[in-house]
This record gives structure tokens, sequence and C-alpha cells, in this order.
């Protein structure tokens, strides 16, 4: 039966638990969006993490959180381009995957300490390291949790820009996803929150919004 509903649990073992700057146009990482849907005042110095698989939704949920909460969202890949000046891809490339993780946990430390009220999207592997779970519990975690088939039918249209998946066809990817998955749940599954995503990003970023400011009144 489909998934009508969101749905957003507390995890047994959960961690602990800015305005908008419209002068910044020049950096691709940074998304901002005008609207205000819902002033949000219970929520404040806090930063959300959104982890997942590739293709669970982080980042366009992550904007349309960033943008429920007047906050700004930043995509952990898309900065980590900005800074090295150089392609996810060409990085992978022409240095190997373990300079793109020595980077990826570089640049997560630098945004975690130097921003508040911050929606960051991670990439796939980012909440996979274990050194970086020291930096992630300095955040409200959300797992974004989609089943192994609809991670398929959502990363088979766009593998191209994801060095770990471009070259696999239909039987290795659906292979990769299984394989990795089961590495990777009990990483992600220590996210304070995990949700599972429905087809509308808008109604799951509502969703998780009204769940956290929920919580923070309890
Ligand atoms: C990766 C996921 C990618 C990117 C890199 C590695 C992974 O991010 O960080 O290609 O290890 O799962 P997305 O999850 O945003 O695709």
């Amino acid at each position: 039966m489909l998934q009508l509903a969101t749905q957003l649990f507390k995890l047994p073992y959960s961690n602990s638990g800015q305005d908008l700057d419209n002068s910044d146009t020049t950096n691709s990482y940074l998304n901002q969006k005008s609207s205000i849907s819902i002033p949000i005042s219970y929520l404040h110095q806090m930063i959300i993490t959104l982890i997942g698989f590739m293709g669970s939704g982080k980042s366009s949920i992550g904007r349309e959180l960033a943008d429920i909460l007047s906050w700004n969202c930043i995509d952990l890949d898309y900065y980590i381009e900005d800074m090295e000046r150089r392609s996810i891809t060409t990085i992978f490339e022409k240095e190997g995957e373990a300079s793109f993780r020595a980077a990826e946990s570089k640049y997560l430390k630098e945004l975690l300490d130097r921003h508040h009220n911050l929606v960051l999207a991670l990439g796939g592997g980012a909440a996979c390291q274990e050194q970086n779970w020291k930096l992630i519990q300095q955040s409200t975690s959300i797992y974004l949790y989609r089943s192994n088939e609809d991670l398929f039918q959502k990363l088979n249209a766009r593998k191209a820009k994801r060095p770990l998946i471009a070259n696999l066809n239909d039987k290795h990817l659906r292979e990769y996803i299984k394989n990795s998955m089961e590495i990777r749940s009990p990483y992600y599954s220590r996210a304070t929150y995990r949700v599972h995503v429905q087809p509308s990003k808008v109604k799951t970023a509502k969703q998780i919004s009204q769940y956290l400011v929920g919580s923070n009144n309890r």
C-alpha cells in the first residue's frame, strides 16, 4: 500500500538534539527563497542536518524546509564544489574518494562551526563516516528514508553527476543500492528523527517543520 502520510519517528538512541541574507547571490551552495510561510520563533540557534541516501531528496526538501523556517539552506556538495572550485566528479576522478571524504569532513565542520538557523543537506556518504558523527551531533539530524526501489527510480534518471553510480546499469544500480543501504542504514538510523519521504517534497518539509516546532514546545 502506498505510504501517504509522512512518518516522523523519534529514534530511541537519539543524539542531543539566519535570518535570510539576500545580499549574497554569488554562492551557488546558498539556496535562498524570499517567501515566509510560517513565522517560527521557537527554533533558534539550531542547525538541521538532512541525511540519507543519494536520491532521497535532501537538497530539494532542504530548500523547502528552509523556506518555511525562513532560514538559509546549504547543500554540502555544492559548498565543497564552490570552495574547491571543481566538481565532485573531478575530485573523485583526480584525487579519489578518500580525498573527497577529507574535504567533506573539513567543510562540514566549517559550516557547523560558523552557522546557525541553517538547514544543511549532506551528501549521501557524509553521515556514514564515523568521524563526522561528532560533528553531526552538534545539529538536529533528520534521516530522509525512501525504500530501495524508490531510490532506484529516483537515481536511475540522475546518475551522471554522481561518480559512485554514474556507470552502473539497472541491475548493478539496484545491487549497489541494496548493498550500500545495508552498510549505511545503521549510520542513518543514528539521526535524531527519521522521516518517511512522501511524493510531495513540500508536504514532507511542512511535516518536518510542524514536528520540530511541536517537539520544541513540549
Ligand atoms: C555520495 C553522495 C553524493 C556526493 C558524492 C558521494 C555518496 O551526494 O556527496 O557523490 O557517497 O553517497 P548526494 O547524496 O547529494 O547525491
